[in-house]
């Protein structure tokens, strides 16, 4: 089947990529291109969102050179983006006024503990799902409002545009300064603390309490719509889907029913639970987010599980450390002691996210001896991935009283087979890799060609999905529970460095 083809732009964290798919959703080509991360402080990430832009039309460029096809083959463009990472442009001139403030940026805690003020970190978790915390993107650009001489100003005279990446893109990709389209989708604008998650519009409370003007606000729109066309190397293509990357990949995945999930493992971790077409609120510590919503149907709410550094934790290994020579190392070094020594690493770098949402915490190594090697800690910077991971399984739990019986899981980690075997083992449920782990991608344009009758609908889509790779349990239940008590008491440890 590859008589139409639908393309996908993922602009992630660390890359963006773009990959061209077949009607089949098999891939067909497949660019990728890093950006530069920027740190300017401790604790502060930043992105130029100028040259992801430029990398964004790399990465197209060089998806249609490899399938061997010209644009006006594709029927649609599908976004998906890494969510929260906040820019503001000048509408007139399409420039920045700031580099991009990451997701995994700090400097929001203390403007969100003072926005908190005596009610705490869930004075808007009832309208939005959400904790206050830097993680999302209203404090951002409240921060750039603040921050950024005589911007306020100019943000209330309508000059400001505000956008997460999916929103950059689309503005770009549809003509930029001249005509392009200022809109994001439901699910990214559910990220930003300023929608009303059951009402789907901004919240006109918050952006009064966050000092937004609402005049720099893109409109909010479904996941699967034509937003508008491309111009420039697109010329012609519908943009037709925007999700972020995480509910990208629930949509990648199939995970159309409730009770659902995927774990995805990237710079962080993102488990999402398909809870239905109603919020469901966390007690535990989750968050409440849209899913998907498809055209004019009932939006898909989920519960998530945002786990904000795993795979970061590899390269920090690799670049800071030096410890490995690239990522994959890890594996054999990893595999050359049988356990972690009594090593356990949590790495709260941007704080701690679910379920904990501490601010305060810092990464911490504990349990080490003078018996611990390099491959211990090898071994204990994997099984972070999967101790954090087993928290939020248990949070999803308590709040939804429905078991994961088993756990399809994507990313670039999931290419780990000794950490997959540990997730099984720790999680004590089968833990599931698809066919085609490229999910986020995929479920962006799965949407795209929803919207473009490239596809008929959810059940021609499940037809797609095939396990390729099923890891099982095999860790005795009473040392899975030992090592996990000693986890959690090394994240006791994380408390408390910073406020
Ligand atoms: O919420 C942050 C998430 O969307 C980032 O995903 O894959 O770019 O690390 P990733």
């Amino acid at each position: 089947m590859t008589d139409a083809y639908v393309a996908a732009i993922d602009q992630g964290t660390t890359s963006s990529r773009c990959i061209v798919f077949d009607q089949g959703g098999s891939v067909v080509a497949v660019d990728q291109r890093e950006h530069e991360q920027i740190f300017p402080r401790p604790g502060w990430v930043e992105h130029d969102p100028v040259e992801i832009w430029d990398k964004v039309r790399g990465v197209v460029a060089g998806a249609l050179a490899k399938a061997g096809l010209s644009a006006d083959r594709l029927s649609a463009l599908g976004i998906t983006n890494q969510r929260e990472t906040t820019v503001l442009w000048d509408r007139t001139t399409g420039r920045p006024v700031h580099h991009a403030i990451v997701w995994q940026d700090t400097r929001t805690a203390a403007l969100c503990a003072e926005l908190g003020g005596a009610v705490g970190q869930d004075r808007f978790r009832a309208a939005t799902g959400l904790p206050l915390a830097s993680y999302f993107s209203g404090p951002k650009a409240a921060w750039l409002l603040d921050e950024v001489p005589g911007l306020r100003e100019r943000a209330e005279r309508g000059e400001i545009a505000f956008g997460t990446m999916d929103t950059w893109l689309i503005w770009n990709l549809t003509g930029g300064v001249d005509g392009g389209v200022h809109v994001t989708d439901v699910t990214n604008a559910s990220r930003t603390l300023l929608m009303n998650l059951e009402r789907l519009e901004w919240d006109p409370e918050i952006l009064d309490a966050l000092r937004i003007p609402a005049a720099m606000l893109p409109e909010i729109r479904s996941s699967a719509e034509v937003y508008g066309t491309a111009v420039g190397q697109l010329a012609g293509v519908p943009v037709a889907s925007a999700l972020g990357d995480q509910q990208a990949a629930v949509f990648g995945q199939a995970c159309y029913d409730p009770g659902t999930a995927k774990n995805t493992y990237g710079t962080g971790s993102f488990l999402l639970l398909n809870t239905g077409n109603r919020p469901v609120p966390s007690k535990s510590g989750l968050i409440t987010t849209v899913g998907y919503r498809i055209g004019d149907a009932d939006p898909v709410y989920c519960l998530e599980g945002s786990i904000a550094i795993t795979g970061a934790l590899v390269q920090w290994f690799r670049d800071q450390l030096g410890i490995i020579g690239s990522a994959a190392e890890i594996e054999t070094l990893a595999a050359s002691v049988d356990d972690n020594g009594g090593a356990y690493i949590v790495p709260a770098f941007s704080g701690l996210y679910a379920p904990y949402w501490r601010a305060d915490a810092r990464g911490v190594v504990t349990g080490l001896t003078r018996y611990v090697t390099k491959a211990h800690l090898a071994r204990a910077v994997l099984e972070a991935t999967s101790w954090q991971t087993r928290e939020v399984v248990d949070a999803m739990y308590q709040d939804s009283g429905v078991p994961i019986t088993t756990l399809k899981v994507d990313g670039g980690m999931t290419a780990n087979g000794l950490l997959m075997q540990h997730q099984a083992d720790v999680l004590g449920v089968p833990v599931i890799r698809p066919r085609v782990a490229e999910t986020t991608c995929l479920g962006a344009a799965y949407a795209a060609g929803l919207a473009t009758g490239v596809w008929s609908g959810l059940d021609e889509l499940k037809t797609h999905w095939r396990a390729d790779v099923e890891w099982t349990p095999a860790m005795a239940p009473e040392v899975r529970e030992r090592e996990y008590a000693r986890w959690r008491k090394a994240v006791e440890r994380s408390f408390d460095w910073e406020d």
